[in-house]
């Protein structure tokens, strides 16, 4: 069995004059959450219909556990769970007979059927609520009740697209638990998001994308520390003179400085390199320092540092 569940070579996906994606390659292995991190429009979903045979790629190839995409696309969908952006659920149904229809569909009946509902109901903790119509559901029992559609044939690996748009804090946080505890049993999981902490606190791996490409693919404390950068406030006594400013741009380390909230603040590629030249600049023009903090490099500030861009707006 290979250690990798998806192995994606130069996938591209043309829609018209529009290159929704443009070229990704990467390897999923089997255990691990891997992330899809980009904002609005980055190629995210179109990439996963891709990888579930809902749409033909136009170049490239995929294997999904085994199988090629568009050779094999009845073994690769048995294979697989796809939890959709978009519900799929009847509201006048109980969430139990949401799950028989779903589960009918891949096949299973009568006692197996039963016994295996009981069970995914049980996975994203629903079961107490397996005889209310769907419509009763908050945003969030929605999409664990989404979740465990797509798990009712055990599949190999799941792919949730955004299962936490439109969801409360609360049970935002429930959705997490239960997928660290589905990755917990085995299950290897694709999650994309445009949250940057969910990516930071669920994947293993993940692909920064951006406009149809991967920019940075790795672990998020790899892609932290080596793309992070850091910004750093300062408080400067006595004026900002222009002239100050300008010697602050021109440091090594330096990429911005604008004035904020009669602070300075300094983006910088690396925060603690530029530290180095700030101190030694203040010393040497004697400025007086009032205040100085570092703000914590995260995902956000990764996205930031390799497109110029916020993930959201
Ligand atoms: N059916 C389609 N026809 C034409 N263009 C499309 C179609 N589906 C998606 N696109 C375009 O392809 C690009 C990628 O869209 P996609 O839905 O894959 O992005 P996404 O990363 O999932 O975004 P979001 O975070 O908003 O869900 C966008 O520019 C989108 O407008
Ligand atoms: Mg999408």
């Amino acid at each position: 069995m290979s250690e990798n569940i998806v192995e994606a070579q130069g996938l591209v996906k043309r829609y018209g004059d529009i290159e929704a994606v443009r070229g990704l390659s990467f390897a999923i292995r089997r255990g691990e959450i891997f992330g899809f991190l980009g904002p609005n429009g980055a190629g995210k979903t179109t990439t996963i219909s891709m990888l579930s045979c809902l749409l033909e790629p136009t170049g490239g190839t995929a294997i999904v556990a085994g199988y090629d995409v568009v050779r094999a696309p009845q073994q690769v969908k048995r294979r697989i769970g796809l939890v959709p952006q978009e519900l799929a659920l009847y509201p006048t149904l109980s969430a139990r007979d949401n799950l028989n229809f779903y589960g009918r569909i891949y096949g299973l009946h009568g006692r197996a059927l039963r016994r295996r509902v009981d069970e995914v109901l049980e996975m994203v903790g629903l079961a107490e609520r397996a005889a209310s119509a769907v419509k009763t559901f908050s945003g969030g029992m929605k999409r664990r009740l989404n979740i465990a559609a797509g798990l009712l044939h055990r599949p190999e690996v799941l792919f949730l697209d955004e299962p936490t748009v439109g969801v409360d804090p609360q049970s935002r946080n429930a959705i997490f638990e239960h997928v660290e505890r589905l990755n917990a049993e085995g299950l290897t999981i694709l999650y994309t998001t445009h949250y940057m902490e969910e990516a930071e606190r669920l994947c293993h791996r993940v692909a920064i994308i951006d406009e149809g490409r991967i920019i940075a693919l790795d672990t998020p404390r790899k892609l932290v520390t080596d793309l992070g950068g850091g910004i750093i406030h300062l408080g400067i006594a006595d004026g900002m003179a222009e002239g100050l400013l300008e010697q602050i741009r021109a440091l090594p380390e330096v990429r911005a400085v604008t004035r904020l909230d009669g602070k300075v603040k300094v983006e910088a590629t690396r925060a603690q390199e530029a530290l180095v030249g700030l101190l030694a600049l203040f010393n040497r023009t004697d400025t007086d320092v009032t205040s100085l903090e570092v703000l914590e490099p995260n995902l956000e500030t990764v996205f930031l540092h390799l497109t110029g861009k916020r993930l959201r707006d």
